[in-house]
């Protein structure tokens, strides 16, 4: 094989009390990646549609996580990259992950898959830190695997899957304002209450005791972030107004998409998740930010290949 085009989806991370360790993977939106193999060694970004983004291999979330790869691999070959973006760079659903998982995943296919999904998402990690400034691994690991997972430790890597429950929807709303996640990684506190920790790391236990028996119920009990969502929120406009019509309307739970601006709720069904995009709508539209709404099954199986 010469050539793969992927499919490269958005992921949420977070997904309320897990900061940094839990993610899930969505199925309506996502970019599209070429990866092409080339005789000369290295890797070359060819061509970016939909968003500015640097050409630079080293400058390229894209291109710094396929050279890791590549420097590992050593391959008498090269790879041409071309980055046909939807996601939105800065919108809280893994924009980043997407352009570094897809093309470690790409380069992988066109070697014969000398790598597993955890080395991928090692080299993909190289290049979401230079858009996050940080390393972590919880949109990467969700885009690479599918479904949910969680991050049980990055040094050494070591991630989790997590059974998705089959009627599990998701609906996103994304204020049209770009949250950089650096900057709201910079606004959290390093310390945090032991009460808060003990609400959160029970939240934690207890959403992925439901993930496990579809206990739909008991999801909804645990979708609650009391350390992260009250620094961050400030950051979205309408936040509070957006998670009370969303709980309203039927969301098992509604909470910011990794670092934001764009808000998640998770649904029992397509008809609530439906019912929970009209219920956001109505309070976005009465504001003057643009915005999109989207509903996306759980997507268990993560990149695709076109
Ligand atoms: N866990 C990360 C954060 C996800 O919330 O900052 C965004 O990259």
């Amino acid at each position: 094989m010469k050539e793969i085009k992927i499919f490269s989806p958005a992921t949420v991370a977070n997904v309320a009390c897990g900061f940094d360790v839990l993610g899930f993977c969505l199925d309506s939106i996502g970019d599209e990646m070429i990866i092409r193999k080339i005789s000369k060694k290295g890797i070359i970004i060819t061509k970016i549609e939909g968003y500015d983004l640097p050409y630079e291999a080293e400058l390229n979330v894209a291109g710094v996580s396929a050279l890791a790869l590549i420097e590992d691999a050593n391959p008498d070959c090269g790879f041409e990259i071309e980055i046909y973006k939807n996601i939105k760079p800065g919108s809280g659903i893994g924009s980043s992950a997407a352009s570094a998982a897809g093309s470690v995943f790409g380069i992988n296919e066109l070697l014969g898959r000398p790598y597993s999904n955890t080395d991928l998402t090692y080299f993909a990690m190289k290049g979401e830190a230079v858009a996050s400034k940080s390393e972590h691994a919880d949109n990467l690991a969700p885009a690479i695997f599918g479904g949910f997972t969680l991050v049980k430790s990055i040094s050494p890597l070591e991630i989790l899957e997590i059974p998705t429950p089959t009627e599990l929807y998701a609906t996103i709303i994304h204020p049209q304002i770009e949250i950089k996640t650096s900057e709201a990684r910079a606004i959290l506190p390093t310390e945090v209450a032991l009460q808060d920790a003990i609400t959160q790391w029970a939240n934690v236990g207890s959403l992925i005791h439901a993930l496990h028996t579809s206990d739909y119920g008991l999801l909804q009990r645990s979708l609650q972030d009391v350390i992260v969502e009250p620094y961050r929120s400030k950051l979205i406009p309408f936040f509070d107004d957006v998670k009370q019509a969303a709980l309203n309307a039927g969301a098992l739970g509604a909470a910011i998409s990794g670092s934001g601006p764009s808000i998640f709720m998770l649904c029992h069904g397509p008809e609530d998740a439906k019912k929970v995009e009209n219920a956001i709508q109505i309070v976005y539209a009465e504001t003057n930010i643009e915005f999109d709404t989207y509903i996306s099954k759980i997507n268990t199986a993560g990149i695709k290949i076109l």
